[in-house]
């Protein structure tokens, strides 16, 4: 395929919180292009010089258009990440977009155990996750699918609980909603098509190496 050819770079990146982190960081190591913004409705955006390519996609299609290579490489959470159950290569854990993935119920109807909320309702985004979590604690669930607003979910009687990202609360605190279990936390994280990282291993090599240092750079 033209787009992903052999000296050029392909990058994918998604819309959201991650994005401007995400070119900032990369930009640091070389891999920047002008009108590379979120807000751009070109949606590849090219520096011949850098030979570099910028896919910009909805945060869960990034996985994919890294796992089936027509994205080299690419940044997402670690939370769609996992939901994705895509096959690509982790490359590097980038420390930015931290969050936690929980459980959460209205307040007013918070019950004792975990367990009392058994064979209930869970309005998510991250089905699969949830569903192994709640497996690994013997419990059957009905998962509702939400793509956005999740918290909306028992608030108007759709379901018992939710399954969603936490980052500062207040979400959560603004519709008195409390967490009562965290099942995993979240970072960006790098991300490689696998026959690219066998292709281009050199650059991706280098890429991952200059954002270690970066990063440790960083945390100083
Ligand atoms: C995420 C998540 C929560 C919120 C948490 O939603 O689904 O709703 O952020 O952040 P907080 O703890 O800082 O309040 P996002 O803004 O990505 O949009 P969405 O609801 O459309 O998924």
């Amino acid at each position: 395929m033209e787009i992903n050819d052999l000296d050029y770079l392909t990058v994918a990146l998604p819309k959201g919180k991650l994005f401007s982190p995400s070119a900032e960081l990369l930009a640091k190591a070389g891999l920047s292009a002008e009108g590379l913004e979120e807000s751009s409705r070109k949606l590849v955006i090219v520096n011949d010089r850098a030979k570099v390519k910028f896919i910009i996609s909805k945060t869960a299609d990034v996985p994919t258009y890294v796992e089936y290579g027509a994205a080299d490489i690419g940044v997402i959470g670690k939370d769609v990440l996992m939901e994705s159950g895509q096959d690509v290569y982790e490359l590097l854990d980038l420390g930015f977009g931290r969050c936690h993935l929980m459980m959460a119920v209205p307040e007013a109807e918070r019950r004792p155990h975990l367990e009392d909320y058994a064979h209930t309702r869970v309005a998510t985004k991250f089905p699969r996750i949830a569903e192994r979590f709640f497996g690994e604690h013997g419990m059957q669930m009905e998962y509702i699918k939400l793509n956005g607003s999740i918290e909306l979910g028992p608030i108007v009687g759709l379901s018992e609980s939710i399954v969603d990202i936490v980052e500062t609360g207040t979400t959560l605190r603004e519709n008195h909603l409390v967490e009562i279990v965290s099942i995993m936390d979240a970072t960006a994280r790098l991300i490689s098509n696998r026959v690219s990282f066998r292709m281009k291993f050199e650059r991706i090599h280098r890429l991952v190496e200059d954002l270690q240092e970066i990063l440790r750079g960083d945390n100083k």
